[in-house]
């Protein structure tokens, strides 16, 4: 990245926003060097516009039910970010599929997190179906963004165990405590310019990432 201010991140949300409070509590304590310029929700009254508020962010609904169809909310949406002059856009459970045209616009500056070891479990419902598979582990990786659903390269992963008797709440907020800490982290990088994605493969430092994305216990151990 060549710009000399510190990095704008939007922030696409559609609900409580956890991940949004920790990449808010990572720009105050200095894990990452960026500025949220904004936060935008398709859906109005969510948490995630609330943590917006408190932390003083620019916030803003963009509603997907007042547009006749998918493309004309995608290019209001894109618009709307555009005007912050975003370095990188997080989706932070943004829960609309974005139309290709939206996904080219934002190629190589877009980022989501999903709740699941990837490729295993695109789509929703990713813990319940890890724990009728009977998985031993499951995870959340963060990865670019590409036209396909939850199927950009990832960037990092983090697996947790899955537990006798969890149910889908006990695994959700087992991998949402290692979502919160790998999401900013790869910001971080984005932001440092030391991850890069122009097509084919992200690169971190220079050096390609594994298919499954960087191993979140290579960085911290797990014990
Ligand atoms: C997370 O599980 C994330 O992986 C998925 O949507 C959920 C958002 O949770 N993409 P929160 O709104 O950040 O709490």
């Amino acid at each position: 990245m060549t710009t000399k201010t510190r990095p704008r991140l939007v922030v696409l949300l559609s609900g409580s926003g956890s991940n949004f409070q920790a990449f808010i509590d990572a720009t105050k304590s200095g894990e990452l060097n960026a500025d949220i310029v904004s936060v935008i929700s398709n859906k109005a009254g969510v948490m995630g516009l609330e943590r917006g508020k408190n932390a003083g962010i620019a916030n803003e609904v963009v509603n997907h039910r007042e547009f006749v169809d998918r493309e004309n909310f995608d290019h209001i949406l894109a618009e709307r970010i555009e005007s912050y002059k975003p370095d990188l856009v997080i989706l932070a459970g943004f829960m609309r599929i974005l139309t290709p045209g939206f996904v080219h616009r934002f190629a190589g500056r877009i980022m989501n997190i999903h709740p699941s070891l990837l490729p295993k479990y695109p789509g929703l419902h990713t813990h319940k179906r890890a724990i009728e598979a009977g998985d031993t582990t499951a995870g959340a990786t963060v990865h670019f963004v590409t036209s396909e659903l939850d199927g950009g390269p990832a960037i990092i992963q983090a697996e947790v165990p899955v537990l006798p008797g969890d149910n889908e709440a006990a695994l959700a907020n087992r991998v949402l405590v290692k979502e919160h800490q790998i999401y900013p982290l790869a910001a971080q990088w984005f932001c440092e310019g030391r991850l890069s994605f122009n097509n084919g493969k992200p690169q971190l430092d220079g050096k390609q990432l594994p298919d499954a994305g960087f191993p979140f216990s290579d960085i911290i151990p797990e014990h």
